[in-house]
């Protein structure tokens, strides 16, 4: 049975932001890799990996994933937090992949098989204005994508307010836009009644809060979202806020997707147990790998709640590998967030994932499916552009007050 030898960390992409996690072991060319990227503490879930959680799994065995991961979990005393957890989740997810392949088995078959052909993935279709919205999602129909997320523009579009004629104290901090609930509240549900009025019901629709309004208003728009049926409206409520969601059940059926900042087991229980949610959103790398994401989806298989695994932007081909094997072999799988990488990051990963029309395709091959290639990547980081530190963009209401972003 292989033993590790050595995990290491490489940082890719021209900014730097993605971390792949190498775990060796000590029979030749066995290795496994996972994703430990975290777009803004990148160099600390390294140090995390190389100088802490990783010295300790030198000469263990690599098939005791169950172990290794409840003993790692604990070893610092402290847990779920979403560095540890990103750290945890690039090892597990690594000995998964070392798994398959001892195995000769894709991963999807090591989890049960597929219960699906391939994995269907919602679009993020945006626009500054109505028509061109209405433009984006169209052509997103005609790709063939089965559901499409809809946004006016960046996060919290639809309620920011020119500073000029928001009602801001006579001292306003200097700002580029103001954020304002109310008007969030007016402009989204009439951006579903524009979008059902020239599209019909038979697309299926999605919207992302992300997490910007006070919890009584975002009540409010699910309760004011309900005639135009969404697959799901995300992120309603921040992590912070998540009784509300029983409100919310009181009051309206509009669909609620939420978890891709969980990192605790007692913020999603709660949701799948009273059965509060209909969509888990969770990131793997951010609940602990794979070995944890398993075993939310099957406790929400019994609640009727299905998985939908947060991608996006910042997310990396491996995590979406991972959530691409869980996705094939849940049976109370979604929807897949899908993510748009360039031609030459994709190179980077040969074997990766293959998006095409709205679909996600995995391959044939043992493990996760998707090996590193360390001299592309290497040549991807721009060292210039990976020496900046990353922040969250900072929204505020008229008087100053930042917004649960
Ligand atoms: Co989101």
């Amino acid at each position: 049975m292989p033993k590790v030898t050595a995990i290491r960390c490489i940082r890719t992409r021209a900014n730097g932001t993605w971390t792949i996690v190498k775990v060796l072991t000590d029979q030749p060319g066995l290795y496994g890799i996972g994703s430990a990227s975290d777009h803004y503490h990148n160099t600390t879930v390294i140090h995390l990996i190389e100088q802490s959680l990783g010295p300790r799994l030198i000469g263990r065995e690599a098939g005791h994933i169950e172990d290794i991961w409840q003993s790692t979990y604990t070893s610092g005393y402290w847990r779920n937090g979403s560095l540890l957890n990103t750290a945890l989740a690039a090892i597990d997810v690594a000995l998964w992949d070392i798994k398959g392949k001892e195995a000769g088995m894709p991963l999807y078959q090591l989890l049960g098989g597929p219960c699906r052909a391939a994995v269907p993935c919602y679009a993020h279709a945006v626009g500054e204005d109505l028509p061109s919205l209405e433009e984006d999602v169209r052509r997103y129909v005609e790709e063939g994508w089965p559901v499409i997320r809809c946004q006016l523009g960046p996060y919290g579009g639809g309620g920011f307010l020119d500073p000029a004629v928001a009602r801001r104290p006579k001292n306003a901090w200097p700002s580029s836009q103001v954020f304002d609930d109310e008007a969030y509240l007016e402009n989204i549900p009439a951006m579903f009644a524009y979008l059902r009025d020239k599209l019909g019901f038979g697309v299926k629709l999605t919207h992302d809060v992300h997490e910007h309004l006070r919890p009584q208003v975002a009540v409010t728009l699910a309760k004011l979202l309900e005639p135009y049926r969404l697959f799901f409206l995300e992120d309603a409520l921040s992590p912070e806020q998540i009784a509300y969601f029983r409100l919310i059940r009181q009051q309206c059926t509009t669909p609620q997707a939420m978890g891709e900042l969980f990192v605790n087991p007692h913020e999603w229980l709660p949701l799948i147990q009273e059965r509060l949610i209909d969509f888990i959103r969770c990131r793997i790398s951010k609940v602990g790998g794979i070995t944890q994401a398993q075993k939310i989806a099957h406790l929400c298989e019994w609640f009727g709640v299905h998985t939908a695994w947060q991608e996006g932007g910042d997310n990396d081909p491996v995590n979406l590998a991972a959530a691409m094997h869980l996705d094939l072999a849940s049976w109370n799988f979604g929807i897949q967030e899908e993510n748009h990488f360039r031609p030459e990051e994709l190179e980077v990963f040969p074997g990766h994932p293959v998006l095409e029309r709205g679909y996600l395709y995995a391959n044939d091959a043992p493990g996760l499916g998707v090996d590193l290639d360390e001299d592309k990547a290497a040549k991807l980081l721009d060292p210039e552009k990976a020496s900046r530190i990353f922040y969250m963009a900072e929204d505020r209401r008229a008087d100053g007050t930042v917004v649960r972003p």
